[in-house]
């Protein structure tokens, strides 16, 4: 891996790589998706055929450093997420970094689509929904130690979601998609940060980085480029929010 921006370029060992993306201290919420150059997010309906040892590593940095990991209910079953739990590979590399080693995962579903048996209808994991969602599935996860964050009336509204997060310690929100919850977190204005890995690829699949038409143009500015293997890494911040045009160095 070696940076290639800000400069000056050259080679970044494991530590450095957590340090390229380390955040100061409060709260983010930040993105992390792995695209093709064409802005497919899918190879056969999954993010896989995308991937490359460097973005895993990236993954796994974004992961070792973050509170809470928000991912909505349809990439977290296409995907398969399982619960982070201490013995595993990340919970080490936090527990090196100082960080709890469980990593809590919220799952966003405004029909609370998760079920009781499923593998991360377990403590710690968080979910995310609104008073809409059938209130007999959000008692028993409930019941099955998964913290029901209702959010929302007839839609879950992302920033209170966030608010209640923060209210739990979970401060530094990693956004893992997919495309319909990104879309919504950018129509709510509340991601701060955009990290994409740029696989040098053309897919031609209809599963794109935002679903669906956004009410404005969101504009970002790049932080830091990374490469490896051919695969960019960019930091993207977003630049029309109030709290992120008054960052440090940045004119309104
Ligand atoms: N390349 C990458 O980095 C990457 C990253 C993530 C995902 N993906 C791919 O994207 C695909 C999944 O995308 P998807 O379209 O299903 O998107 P998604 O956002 O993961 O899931 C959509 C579902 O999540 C819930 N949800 C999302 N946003 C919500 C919100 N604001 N409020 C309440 N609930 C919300 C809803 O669940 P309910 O229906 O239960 O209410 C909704 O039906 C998969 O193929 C996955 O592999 C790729």
């Amino acid at each position: 891996m070696r940076r290639l921006l800000p400069g000056p370029a050259g080679d970044l060992d494991d530590d450095g790589l957590v340090e390229a993306y380390r955040l100061p201290p409060g709260r983010s919420v930040r993105v992390d998706f792995v695209a093709s150059l064409d802005g497919a997010v899918t190879v056969d309906g999954r993010s896989e055929g995308l991937g490359s040892p460097g973005d895993q590593r990236v993954f796994r940095v974004l992961r070792a450093l973050a509170d809470v990991v928000l991912v909505g209910h349809g990439t977290a079953a296409s995907e398969g997420y399982g619960p982070v739990v201490a013995g595993s590979t990340l919970g080490r590399m936090r527990a090196a970094l100082g960080r709890p080693a469980e990593l809590p995962i919220a799952v966003a579903s405004r029909r609370a689509s998760l079920v009781p048996g499923d593998r991360l209808a377990v403590p710690p994991t968080v979910l995310v929904t609104c008073a809409a969602a059938d209130p007999g599935r959000r008692a028993a996860l409930a019941d099955a130690g998964v913290s029901v964050l209702v959010c929302g009336e007839d839609d879950v509204d992302l920033p209170l979601a966030l608010d209640r997060l923060a209210e739990l310690g979970h401060e530094q929100v990693l956004c893992e998609g997919g495309p319909v919850l990104l879309s919504a977190a950018l129509a709510a204005d509340v991601v701060d940060e955009l990290d994409l890995s740029i696989a040098p690829a053309l897919v031609g699949a209809p599963d794109r980085l935002v679903a669906g038409a956004l009410p404005d143009i969101v504009r970002l500015d790049l932080r830091q480029l990374l490469e490896e293997d051919g695969v960019l890494f960019a930091r993207y911040a977003l630049l029309h929010h109030p709290l992120r045009v008054s960052a440090p160095g940045r004119a309104p």
